[in-house]
Protein backbone atom coordinates (compact mmCIF):
# COMPACT_ATOMS: atom_id res chain seq x y z
CA UNK A 1 0.00 0.00 0.00
CA UNK A 2 1.37 3.57 -0.91
CA UNK A 3 1.86 6.03 1.85
CA UNK A 4 0.99 9.99 0.92
CA UNK A 5 1.53 12.57 2.72
CA UNK A 6 -0.84 15.57 2.97
CA UNK A 7 0.49 18.99 4.13
CA UNK A 8 -2.16 21.27 5.51
CA UNK A 9 -4.89 19.49 7.28
CA UNK A 10 -7.94 22.70 6.67
CA UNK A 11 -10.89 22.30 4.86
CA UNK A 12 -8.30 21.27 1.17
CA UNK A 13 -5.77 18.74 2.96
CA UNK A 14 -8.63 17.18 5.25
CA UNK A 15 -10.78 16.50 1.91
CA UNK A 16 -7.72 15.44 0.13
CA UNK A 17 -7.00 13.04 3.62
CA UNK A 18 -10.48 11.94 3.11
CA UNK A 19 -10.56 10.72 -0.87
CA UNK A 20 -6.98 9.57 -0.66
CA UNK A 21 -8.07 6.87 2.28
CA UNK A 22 -11.42 5.93 0.99
CA UNK A 23 -9.38 4.89 -1.97
CA UNK A 24 -7.34 2.85 0.14
CA UNK A 25 -3.85 5.30 0.35
CA UNK A 26 -2.16 5.55 3.78
CA UNK A 27 -2.36 8.84 4.63
CA UNK A 28 0.16 11.03 6.92
CA UNK A 29 -1.79 14.42 7.58
CA UNK A 30 -0.11 17.22 8.98
CA UNK A 31 -0.50 21.00 9.92
CA UNK A 32 1.55 23.38 11.74
CA UNK A 33 0.96 21.53 14.64
CA UNK A 34 -0.43 18.01 15.88
CA UNK A 35 -4.01 19.51 17.27
CA UNK A 36 -4.31 21.19 13.94
CA UNK A 37 -3.45 17.40 12.23
CA UNK A 38 -5.70 16.16 15.06
CA UNK A 39 -8.43 18.79 14.07
CA UNK A 40 -8.32 17.76 10.81
CA UNK A 41 -8.85 14.40 11.35
CA UNK A 42 -11.71 14.66 13.87
CA UNK A 43 -13.58 16.83 11.36
CA UNK A 44 -12.85 13.92 8.46
CA UNK A 45 -14.46 11.46 11.32
CA UNK A 46 -17.69 13.81 10.93
CA UNK A 47 -17.77 13.90 7.31
CA UNK A 48 -17.16 9.91 7.15
CA UNK A 49 -19.95 9.66 9.75
CA UNK A 50 -22.39 11.56 7.61
CA UNK A 51 -21.77 9.41 4.67
CA UNK A 52 -22.71 6.41 6.63
CA UNK A 53 -25.78 8.07 8.24
CA UNK A 54 -26.93 8.85 4.73
CA UNK A 55 -25.87 5.02 3.31
CA UNK A 56 -23.88 6.33 1.15
CA UNK A 57 -21.03 4.09 2.79
CA UNK A 58 -21.30 0.80 5.01
CA UNK A 59 -19.53 1.61 8.56
CA UNK A 60 -16.92 -0.41 8.47
CA UNK A 61 -15.43 1.41 5.18
CA UNK A 62 -15.78 4.50 7.22
CA UNK A 63 -13.96 2.69 10.04
CA UNK A 64 -11.24 1.33 6.92
CA UNK A 65 -10.85 5.10 5.60
CA UNK A 66 -10.38 6.66 9.05
CA UNK A 67 -7.75 3.70 9.97
CA UNK A 68 -5.80 4.59 7.03
CA UNK A 69 -4.94 8.35 8.42
CA UNK A 70 -2.73 9.36 10.70
CA UNK A 71 -2.08 12.69 12.05
CA UNK A 72 1.75 13.38 12.47
CA UNK A 73 3.39 16.08 13.96
CA UNK A 74 5.15 17.18 10.74
CA UNK A 75 6.72 16.85 7.43
CA UNK A 76 9.68 14.97 9.09
CA UNK A 77 7.51 11.62 9.46
CA UNK A 78 7.09 12.11 5.41
CA UNK A 79 10.24 10.26 4.69
CA UNK A 80 8.67 7.03 3.01
CA UNK A 81 5.89 8.71 1.21
CA UNK A 82 5.47 7.91 -2.48
CA UNK A 83 3.48 11.48 -3.20
CA UNK A 84 3.31 14.12 -0.79
CA UNK A 85 0.64 16.70 -1.15
CA UNK A 86 1.11 20.33 0.15
CA UNK A 87 -2.34 22.16 0.64
CA UNK A 88 -1.56 24.49 3.44
CA UNK A 89 -1.95 28.81 2.68
CA UNK A 90 -2.25 29.92 -0.26
CA UNK A 91 0.96 32.32 0.51
CA UNK A 92 4.10 31.49 -1.57
CA UNK A 93 6.33 31.83 1.62
CA UNK A 94 4.61 29.43 3.84
CA UNK A 95 4.64 26.80 0.95
CA UNK A 96 8.53 27.87 0.08
CA UNK A 97 9.69 26.92 4.00
CA UNK A 98 7.41 23.66 3.63
CA UNK A 99 8.91 22.71 0.51
CA UNK A 100 12.53 23.61 2.18
CA UNK A 101 11.42 20.98 4.62
CA UNK A 102 10.10 18.66 2.84
CA UNK A 103 13.32 18.55 1.07
CA UNK A 104 15.11 17.60 4.31
CA UNK A 105 13.31 13.83 3.89
CA UNK A 106 11.66 12.93 0.64
CA UNK A 107 12.31 10.01 -0.50
CA UNK A 108 14.76 9.73 -4.25
CA UNK A 109 11.69 8.59 -6.27
CA UNK A 110 9.01 10.15 -4.46
CA UNK A 111 6.89 13.08 -6.21
CA UNK A 112 6.15 16.72 -4.24
CA UNK A 113 2.78 18.50 -5.37
CA UNK A 114 0.87 21.49 -4.67
CA UNK A 115 -2.33 22.52 -4.36
CA UNK A 116 -2.12 25.79 -4.87
CA UNK A 117 -5.16 27.33 -6.94
CA UNK A 118 -2.89 30.09 -8.55
CA UNK A 119 1.03 30.30 -7.55
CA UNK A 120 3.02 29.20 -11.08
CA UNK A 121 4.12 25.86 -10.55
CA UNK A 122 7.44 26.78 -12.45
CA UNK A 123 8.20 29.63 -10.06
CA UNK A 124 7.12 27.35 -6.57
CA UNK A 125 9.23 24.50 -8.06
CA UNK A 126 12.35 26.54 -7.42
CA UNK A 127 11.60 25.96 -3.58
CA UNK A 128 11.04 22.12 -4.23
CA UNK A 129 13.91 19.57 -3.71
CA UNK A 130 14.00 18.61 -7.23
CA UNK A 131 11.70 20.49 -9.76
CA UNK A 132 11.56 17.48 -11.89
CA UNK A 133 9.76 15.78 -8.99
CA UNK A 134 7.27 18.81 -8.46
CA UNK A 135 3.97 19.13 -10.39
CA UNK A 136 0.33 21.56 -9.70
CA UNK A 137 -2.41 19.17 -9.03
CA UNK A 138 -4.86 21.24 -7.73
CA UNK A 139 -8.40 19.99 -6.35
CA UNK A 140 -11.54 21.27 -6.23
CA UNK A 141 -13.92 22.58 -2.95
CA UNK A 142 -16.02 20.36 -1.91
CA UNK A 143 -12.85 17.20 -2.56
CA UNK A 144 -15.08 14.71 -1.98
CA UNK A 145 -17.83 16.10 -4.14
CA UNK A 146 -16.14 17.68 -7.31
CA UNK A 147 -15.20 15.21 -9.88
CA UNK A 148 -11.97 17.66 -11.12
CA UNK A 149 -8.24 17.57 -10.67
CA UNK A 150 -6.00 20.28 -12.34
CA UNK A 151 -2.93 18.60 -12.84
CA UNK A 152 -0.19 21.40 -14.03
CA UNK A 153 3.30 20.75 -15.16
CA UNK A 154 6.36 23.00 -14.39
CA UNK A 155 8.77 23.59 -17.00
CA UNK A 156 10.87 21.04 -15.33
CA UNK A 157 8.50 18.38 -14.88
CA UNK A 158 8.82 14.94 -16.12
CA UNK A 159 6.70 13.12 -17.66
CA UNK A 160 7.13 9.96 -14.78
CA UNK A 161 5.88 12.61 -12.24
CA UNK A 162 3.03 13.77 -14.34
CA UNK A 163 2.44 9.92 -15.04
CA UNK A 164 1.93 8.80 -11.02
CA UNK A 165 0.35 12.09 -10.49
CA UNK A 166 -2.54 10.80 -13.50
CA UNK A 167 -2.52 7.01 -11.66
CA UNK A 168 -3.31 8.65 -8.28
CA UNK A 169 -5.78 10.88 -9.75
CA UNK A 170 -7.58 8.06 -11.25
CA UNK A 171 -7.19 5.72 -8.16
CA UNK A 172 -9.83 8.60 -6.51
CA UNK A 173 -12.16 8.23 -9.45
CA UNK A 174 -11.35 12.14 -10.41
CA UNK A 175 -11.74 13.15 -13.77
CA UNK A 176 -7.89 14.35 -14.81
CA UNK A 177 -7.58 17.64 -16.99
CA UNK A 178 -4.54 18.99 -17.98
CA UNK A 179 -3.39 22.58 -18.03
CA UNK A 180 -0.14 24.44 -18.98
CA UNK A 181 1.53 26.53 -15.99
CA UNK A 182 -0.46 30.04 -16.77
CA UNK A 183 -2.10 31.98 -14.46
CA UNK A 184 -5.44 30.91 -13.46
CA UNK A 185 -4.47 27.41 -14.77
CA UNK A 186 -8.28 26.77 -16.34
CA UNK A 187 -10.87 26.73 -14.07
CA UNK A 188 -10.03 29.88 -12.49
CA UNK A 189 -8.93 31.59 -15.38
CA UNK A 190 -12.55 31.08 -16.79
CA UNK A 191 -14.50 31.49 -13.70
CA UNK A 192 -12.64 34.55 -11.78
CA UNK A 193 -13.64 36.69 -14.55
CA UNK A 194 -17.00 35.64 -13.55
CA UNK A 195 -17.16 36.23 -10.18
CA UNK A 196 -15.41 39.36 -10.33
CA UNK A 197 -17.75 40.81 -12.96
CA UNK A 198 -20.85 39.75 -10.41
CA UNK A 199 -19.09 42.05 -8.08
CA UNK A 200 -18.38 44.85 -10.57
CA UNK A 201 -22.55 44.58 -11.67
CA UNK A 202 -23.33 44.55 -7.87
CA UNK A 203 -20.93 47.85 -7.24
CA UNK A 204 -22.54 49.50 -10.37
CA UNK A 205 -26.32 48.69 -9.18
CA UNK A 206 -27.16 46.51 -11.90
CA UNK A 207 -29.40 44.34 -9.40
CA UNK A 208 -29.17 42.85 -5.74
CA UNK A 209 -27.44 40.60 -4.63
CA UNK A 210 -30.10 37.81 -4.45
CA UNK A 211 -31.43 38.41 -8.14
CA UNK A 212 -27.56 38.37 -9.35
CA UNK A 213 -27.28 34.63 -7.89
CA UNK A 214 -31.24 33.90 -8.77
CA UNK A 215 -30.19 34.88 -12.34
CA UNK A 216 -27.10 32.75 -12.55
CA UNK A 217 -28.24 30.39 -10.70
CA UNK A 218 -31.48 29.64 -12.63
CA UNK A 219 -30.48 31.30 -15.93
CA UNK A 220 -27.09 29.05 -16.52
CA UNK A 221 -28.17 26.17 -14.02
CA UNK A 222 -25.20 26.49 -12.22
CA UNK A 223 -25.46 25.22 -8.79
CA UNK A 224 -24.60 28.90 -6.91
CA UNK A 225 -24.83 31.80 -7.67
CA UNK A 226 -21.86 33.70 -8.14
CA UNK A 227 -21.97 36.03 -4.88
CA UNK A 228 -22.77 32.65 -2.79
CA UNK A 229 -19.74 31.10 -4.53
CA UNK A 230 -17.50 34.19 -3.81
CA UNK A 231 -18.26 33.70 -0.62
CA UNK A 232 -17.92 29.71 -0.52
CA UNK A 233 -14.47 30.14 -1.84
CA UNK A 234 -13.53 33.00 0.77
CA UNK A 235 -13.36 36.74 -0.61
CA UNK A 236 -9.88 37.06 0.18
CA UNK A 237 -9.02 33.99 -2.51
CA UNK A 238 -10.50 35.56 -4.71
CA UNK A 239 -9.50 38.63 -5.46
CA UNK A 240 -5.90 37.15 -4.77
CA UNK A 241 -6.29 34.81 -7.69
CA UNK A 242 -8.27 37.83 -9.36
CA UNK A 243 -4.68 39.47 -8.38
CA UNK A 244 -2.56 36.91 -10.43
CA UNK A 245 -4.71 37.08 -13.47
CA UNK A 246 -4.19 40.70 -13.61
CA UNK A 247 -0.80 40.79 -12.80
CA UNK A 248 0.68 37.51 -14.23
CA UNK A 249 -1.29 38.65 -17.77
CA UNK A 250 -0.98 42.58 -17.10
CA UNK A 251 -4.23 42.15 -19.32
CA UNK A 252 -6.62 45.08 -17.58
CA UNK A 253 -9.61 42.99 -18.10
CA UNK A 254 -8.97 41.28 -15.15
CA UNK A 255 -8.36 44.10 -13.15
CA UNK A 256 -10.36 43.59 -9.43
CA UNK A 257 -13.40 45.01 -8.77
CA UNK A 258 -13.85 47.74 -6.59
CA UNK A 259 -16.14 46.30 -4.07
CA UNK A 260 -14.42 42.94 -3.97
CA UNK A 261 -11.45 44.96 -2.74
CA UNK A 262 -13.31 46.68 -0.23
CA UNK A 263 -14.79 43.81 1.08
CA UNK A 264 -11.36 42.38 1.61
CA UNK A 265 -10.56 45.42 3.22
CA UNK A 266 -13.51 45.28 5.77
CA UNK A 267 -12.14 41.80 6.76
CA UNK A 268 -16.03 40.53 4.91
CA UNK A 269 -14.64 37.16 3.53
CA UNK A 270 -17.18 35.20 3.17
CA UNK A 271 -18.70 31.95 5.05
CA UNK A 272 -15.19 31.59 6.92
CA UNK A 273 -15.89 35.08 8.44
CA UNK A 274 -19.39 34.91 9.19
CA UNK A 275 -20.23 37.22 6.55
CA UNK A 276 -19.08 38.34 3.08
CA UNK A 277 -22.22 39.13 0.47
CA UNK A 278 -24.50 37.46 2.72
CA UNK A 279 -24.22 37.39 6.80
CA UNK A 280 -24.10 33.90 8.08
CA UNK A 281 -24.84 34.27 11.68
CA UNK A 282 -28.67 33.18 11.83
CA UNK A 283 -30.09 29.68 10.40
CA UNK A 284 -30.04 31.32 7.12
CA UNK A 285 -27.70 33.63 5.04
CA UNK A 286 -28.47 37.17 4.35
CA UNK A 287 -28.20 39.12 1.93
CA UNK A 288 -26.12 42.00 3.08
CA UNK A 289 -27.18 44.90 0.81
N1 LIG B 1 -18.05 18.08 2.04
C1 LIG B 1 -18.53 16.90 1.61
N2 LIG B 1 -19.72 16.78 0.99
C2 LIG B 1 -20.46 17.88 0.85
C3 LIG B 1 -20.02 19.14 1.28
C4 LIG B 1 -18.76 19.22 1.91
N3 LIG B 1 -18.24 20.38 2.35
N4 LIG B 1 -20.98 20.06 1.00
C5 LIG B 1 -21.98 19.39 0.39
N5 LIG B 1 -21.66 18.08 0.28
C6 LIG B 1 -22.45 17.03 -0.33
C7 LIG B 1 -23.73 16.82 0.42
O1 LIG B 1 -23.53 15.93 1.50
C8 LIG B 1 -24.62 16.25 -0.64
O2 LIG B 1 -24.33 14.87 -0.84
P1 LIG B 1 -25.48 13.83 -1.29
O3 LIG B 1 -26.03 14.34 -2.59
O4 LIG B 1 -24.71 12.56 -1.43
O5 LIG B 1 -26.47 13.84 -0.19
C9 LIG B 1 -24.18 16.97 -1.91
O6 LIG B 1 -22.85 17.45 -1.63
C10 LIG B 1 -25.09 18.12 -2.23
O7 LIG B 1 -25.11 18.96 -1.08
P2 LIG B 1 -26.37 19.73 -0.54
O8 LIG B 1 -27.61 18.97 -0.91
O9 LIG B 1 -26.15 20.06 0.89
O10 LIG B 1 -26.33 21.13 -1.24
P3 LIG B 1 -26.19 21.49 -2.74
O11 LIG B 1 -27.00 20.61 -3.61
O12 LIG B 1 -26.41 22.96 -2.74
O13 LIG B 1 -24.66 21.21 -3.08
C11 LIG B 1 -22.46 21.94 -3.35
C12 LIG B 1 -23.62 21.82 -2.39
C13 LIG B 1 -21.94 20.54 -3.71
C14 LIG B 1 -21.35 22.69 -2.61
C15 LIG B 1 -22.95 22.66 -4.65
O14 LIG B 1 -23.62 23.83 -4.31
C16 LIG B 1 -21.84 22.99 -5.61
O15 LIG B 1 -21.36 22.14 -6.35
N6 LIG B 1 -21.42 24.27 -5.60
C17 LIG B 1 -20.34 24.74 -6.47
C18 LIG B 1 -19.04 24.38 -5.85
C19 LIG B 1 -17.89 24.84 -6.67
O16 LIG B 1 -18.01 25.47 -7.70
N7 LIG B 1 -16.69 24.48 -6.19
C20 LIG B 1 -15.49 24.89 -6.85
C21 LIG B 1 -15.01 26.14 -6.25
S1 LIG B 1 -13.54 26.68 -7.01
C22 LIG B 1 -12.34 25.85 -6.22
O17 LIG B 1 -12.53 25.07 -5.31
C23 LIG B 1 -10.98 26.05 -6.69
C24 LIG B 1 -10.32 27.31 -6.43
O18 LIG B 1 -9.14 27.35 -6.72
C25 LIG B 1 -10.95 28.51 -5.91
Amino acid sequence: MQTIGVIGAGQMGAGIAQVSAQAGYRVLLADVSREQADKGRAGIARQLDRLVAKEKIAADARDAALALIEPVDGVAAMGDCALVIEAATEREGVKRQIFADVGKVLGPDAVLASNTSSIPITRLAQAAPDAARFVGVHFFNPVPVMGLIELIRGLATSDATVAKVEEYAQALGKRVVRANDAPGFIVNRVLMPMLNEACFALGEGVATIPDIDAACQLGLNHPMGPLTLADFIGLDTCLEITRVLFEGTGDPKFRPAPLLVKYVEAGWYGRKTGRGFYDYSGAEPVPTR
